[in-house]
């Protein structure tokens, strides 16, 4: 039997390169060797107070890019998430086998609630301090052997993993505790306007993200104004975030190894360095955005038939849940 894969996105902002590189494209590439349940985690964006037409809009979106991207449906169970009850049940469940200060110490909560708490008209959502147990359930409700994702979502994983453990020996073995995949190029890519922090769907600076679905000439001109230092040499170093970061998606985009991404752009200088990523990146948007198009109305149809699917998995994993614990 093949091992199982479970991953999601959240349908907050627009998804960027970092989605693509970190998380999209180890989808494709696992679809043949793996069972693949890829949903949009539309349940997780409510923790952002997104207005009712743009996660609509998005939910919809991520979905064609998915398809875009390389997933067949033929293959990859592909749903929305809050088309699965389940996922609310289980969440539930699993918050009370969690404790607030596991999930207080998680670092996402802790920078986004930092950012509320500095703004004092904003209070914290619950969801925002909850929201890995929510994950976890994602994860745990399909038994998923594998979970694909990008370094930022690391410690969501970790806390998944002792959550598993943790009801395995309460109630004895329920739950396949499963193991983080995390790409070996481009498992974090780095914001355009400052490498030192992580390229974000979320950010309000456009020209620190290229948007999958941005305007391709748009991208271009991002890449050419991204920081990167004053030593003019192309090569990878701690001390060069701004140029490893574009050599870490030059290499991702083209299928090859950093030391051969390196090997081929060393002798340009930064002008021509980032002629050459630009128009890297260029060509992968056209492609995306053309079948993207083309996919979009398939979205529906393809999103009801995910969720059956999905659906006779959950509900048969939370009957079985049900009855360890008692309800
Ligand atoms: P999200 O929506 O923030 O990101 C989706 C995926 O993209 C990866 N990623 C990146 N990888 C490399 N560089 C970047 N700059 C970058 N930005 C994002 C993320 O690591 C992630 O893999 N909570 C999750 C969504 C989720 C989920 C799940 C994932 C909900 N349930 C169950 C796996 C399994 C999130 O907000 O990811």
């Amino acid at each position: 039997m093949k091992k199982r894969i479970v991953s999601g996105i959240t349908a907050t902002g627009k998804l960027t390169i970092g989605n693509y590189i970190g998380a999209i494209k180890n989808f494709v590439n696992l679809q043949n060797k793996y069972e693949l349940f890829i949903f949009v985690a539309d349940l997780h964006a409510l923790t952002t107070n997104i207005k009712p037409e743009i996660l609509k809009k998005n939910k919809k979106d991520i979905m064609a890019l998915y398809l875009a991207a390389g997933l067949n449906p033929k293959k990859t169970t592909l749903f929305f998430q809050s088309d699965v009850n389940a996922h609310g049940i289980i969440n539930w469940i699993l918050e009370n086998q969690t404790t607030i200060g596991e999930l207080s110490r998680m670092t996402q909560y802790k920078d986004k609630s930092k950012l509320k708490k500095n703004n004092q008209n904003k209070m914290i959502i619950t969801g925002l301090l909850t929201y890995p147990t929510l994950m976890s359930g994602d994860i745990l409700l399909y038994n998923a052997d594998v979970v694909p994702i990008g370094k930022d979502q690391k410690q969501h994983l970790e806390l998944t993993r002792n959550i598993a453990k943790r009801f395995n020996n309460k109630y004895g073995k329920t739950f396949v505790v499963p193991k983080p995949y995390i790409p070996k190029i481009g498992e974090k890519i780095m914001s355009l306007t400052n490498p030192n922090k992580k390229m974000s769907k979320s950010s309000k600076i456009e020209k620190s993200y290229i948007a999958l679905l941005d305007e391709p000439e748009i991208a271009y001109k991002k890449i050419q104004k991204a920081m990167t230092d004053s030593e003019n040499k192309v090569y990878i170093s701690e001390k060069k975030p701004g140029v490893a970061n574009l050599i870490t998606i030059y290499a991702s985009l083209k299928n090859i190894d950093l030391k051969k991404a390196e090997n081929q752009l060393k002798d340009l200088n930064y002008a021509e360095f980032k002629k050459e990523v630009g128009n890297v990146i260029k060509k992968f948007l056209i492609n995306i955005q053309k079948k993207y198009k083309i996919y979009h109305k398939n979205v529906d149809t393809i999103a009801i038939e995910g969720a059956k699917k999905a659906n006779k998995i959950a509900n048969k994993a939370i009957k079985n849940i049900k009855n360890k614990i008692g309800l």
